[in-house]
């Protein structure tokens, strides 16, 4: 099978909620921004089709997990007495190869080719990315990579959004938070409080902190008379 064969560009589940909530925290025409973890490129590509005049950096290593890992080090003495448990789709991320990661590199520049003009693909980690990129520049961040790294990540790319831009990301309260694998609820959590802000959350983990105190979100009732009003006219 090629590499061709292997691209997807119809949104994951978590890009209808995240675009939804884009909608509606009033960002219509964003023109810098970032995603940290790209993969295959199938969230990035939705947010490039949606967003004409967006540039978007990606940021992903496209790297297996060090064996020090501390999602890996979880896995590794979990699944030693559980070996059929780690057949479960819910744990496979955990195991994946650099082979698997290589692949999806080539798909993600397959995936993203039709906006090469708009998308910068940084093959390294978010916190070496971050010292590239200066500080209150970017309308939009996503995060969605390493989120064993969220009590770093949150407030490291919160300081690269501008005032009144959106910082935003997936994961907040999945399981993984709950049995501390992950912190993306408590970093995203603590920067609010930090920073005397709120959360706002949509379906699928999908989260929204708007640097601006005076943030007014479109809600649901205006976004749906939209649709409404869309519909009846079609
Ligand atoms: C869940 S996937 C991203 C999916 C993508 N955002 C989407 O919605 O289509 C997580 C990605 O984070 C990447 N990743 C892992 N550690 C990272 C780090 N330190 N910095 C940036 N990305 C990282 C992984 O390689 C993986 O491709």
């Amino acid at each position: 099978m090629s590499i061709a064969d292997l691209v997807e560009r119809h949104p994951e589940k978590h890009t209808r909620f995240l675009l939804r909530g884009l909608r509606r925290a009033r960002c219509r025409n964003p023109k810098k921004g970032i995603e940290v973890g790209v993969s295959r490129g199938r969230n990035a590509y939705n947010m490039l089709e949606s967003f004409p005049n967006l540039h978007l950096i990606g940021i992903d290593p496209w790297e297996a997990f060090e064996p020090e890992h501390v999602s890996r080090k979880f896995a590794a003495d979990f699944f030693e007495a559980r070996p059929r448990v780690r057949q479960h789709r819910v744990f496979r991320h955990i195991f994946k190869t650099q082979e698997y990661h290589e692949q999806n590199y080539e798909i993600a520049k397959a995936t993203l080719e039709p906006f090469s003009d708009r998308i910068d693909l940084w093959r390294t980690t978010s916190q070496q990315a971050s010292t590239q990129i200066g500080d209150e520049t970017q309308d939009l961040v996503f995060i969605d990579g390493d989120h064993t790294q969220a009590n770093i990540d949150v407030p490291l790319w919160f300081a690269k959004v501008k005032r009144g831009g959106i910082l935003c990301g997936h994961d907040y309260g999945n399981w993984h938070d709950w049995a501390g694998h992950w912190n993306v609820k408590p970093s995203v959590d603590k920067l609010c409080k930090d920073e005397g802000l709120s959360v706002r959350l949509f379906r699928c983990h999908v989260w929204f902190v708007v640097k601006s105190t005076t943030h007014e979100w479109l809600e649901e009732d205006d976004a749906s008379t939209i649709t409404r009003t869309r519909r009846r006219r079609d």
